[in-house]
């Protein structure tokens, strides 16, 4: 996938922005706090309808805009098809047009852009919350699977009601009956896709971590509840996770919220035979989390039969030589559209056709 043409009106400090990305590698650089990622998070919102900083619109409206709107647009090719994806934000709400027709919901409107980004807090993600590691593997199948954003929501619809009901003390049984059915088949559906995800970047990433140091064991397991973990296709999940929460039941009562089901759940990263978040050093950390994006990217794009378009915000300066080296490398076998934001260009190799954007106060202007 290429992005043909970015443009951006209203949208956290830019001028308004007309950026004909290269084809290969496209570098914005300037000082801190000029916009750079403001670029980035523009073409991340047009593939993932959210921003990765904020989960309120007002903060990607620029402040004092009179319209008090945003609008973005994209102009992308994916396997020889030419498309416009446009998106509005404003006071009342937010509205996408793929081609000029307005698209209705979310799931409907995601992927018309496909990215895979990559921030220097994934570099941190085996010692994050697992919180954190189960939104990487969500947002990894969103990438690829559109579906499983309504399934998503689903499954997080009936946990928000089933925990509003236990904290208000509610012990109800028909009622936790009925949750329980809900909550199981929703999840049953939700460890499932995480499952395939995680045995799909596996090999990936053992490949990409080898070529990073070596021949070291490094294993990836979606880890859940061990009788949640026994079964093996979705009825035995299901039917899993309706005996687990009903034994749970008590606890879950009496501390007042659903302590049992997939949104406990989590990757656990295996290093030599053990976790490596207490095992592996910080060097090999860095390297099994870039090799775990890689695996996300290799993926993505064996799943789209097209490279998605890579946004690397920062990541550069994170990596020494030697990484920095490998990813520069995968990325021009992979031949994906990349932006990079960095604040020293010279960090980034000169690779085939190179375009270099200089970032200043909102402003975006090519440099030669
Ligand atoms: N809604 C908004 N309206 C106007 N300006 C905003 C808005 N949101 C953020 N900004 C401004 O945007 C600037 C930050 O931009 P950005 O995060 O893209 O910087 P950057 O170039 O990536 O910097 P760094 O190198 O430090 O990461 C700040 O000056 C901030 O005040
Ligand atoms: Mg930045």
């Amino acid at each position: 996938m290429r992005i043909r043409g970015l443009w951006a009106e209203g949208w956290r400090n830019l001028e308004p922005l007309a950026l004909v990305p290269g084809a290969h590698l496209s570098v914005l650089f300037g000082d801190n706090g000029q916009g750079k990622t403001n670029v980035l998070e523009a073409a991340y919102y047009l593939a993932a309808l959210r921003s990765f900083r904020t989960t309120h619109a007002e903060d990607l409206i620029r402040r004092g805009e009179p319209a008090g709107r945003a609008r973005l647009r994209a102009e992308v090719e994916h396997r020889g098809l030419e498309r416009r994806f446009e998106i509005e934000l404003g006071p009342t709400g937010r509205q996408a047009r793929l081609d000029g027709k307005s698209v209705r919901g979310t799931a409907a409107a995601l992927g018309a852009v496909s990215v895979v980004l990559f921030v220097p807090e994934d570099l941190l993600l085996s010692r994050a919350a697992p919180a954190a590691r189960r939104r990487f593997l969500d947002l990894a199948i969103f990438n690829v699977e559109r579906s499983y954003y309504d399934e998503a929501s689903a499954f997080q619809k009936v946990l928000r009601n089933r925990n509003a009901l236990l904290r208000q003390g509610s012990s109800d049984p028909a009622l936790l009956d009925t949750y329980d059915e809900e909550l199981a088949r929703t999840g049953a559906r939700v460890v499932m896709r995480r499952r395939a995800l995680v045995t799909a970047l596996e090999p990936r990433f053992a490949d990409h971590f080898r070529a990073l140091h070596g021949d070291l064991p490094v294993s990836l397991v979606y880890r859940s509840d061990p009788d949640v973990e026994a079964a093996a296709d979705e009825a035995e999940l299901e039917l899993a996770l309706v005996r687990g929460l009903s034994s749970r039941r008590a606890i879950d009562v009496r501390r007042r919220f659903t302590g049992f089901g997939p949104q406990v759940d989590d990757l656990e990263i295996g290093f030599s035979g053990a976790l490596a978040r207490s095992h592996a050093s910080q060097g090999q950390l860095r390297s099994l989390m870039l090799a775990l994006k890689l695996a996300e990217l290799t993926h993505v794009e064996a799943r789209l039969g097209d490279p998605p378009v890579l946004l690397l915000d920062d990541v550069p300066s994170e990596l020494d030589p030697v990484r920095r080296g490998l990813l520069f490398e995968v990325i021009s076998k992979l031949d994906c559209q990349t932006l990079i934001s960095v604040t020293e260009r010279e960090i980034v190799p000169a690779l085939s056709d190179r375009c270099d954007f200089f970032v200043r106060a909102g402003k975006v202007v090519a440099h030669p």
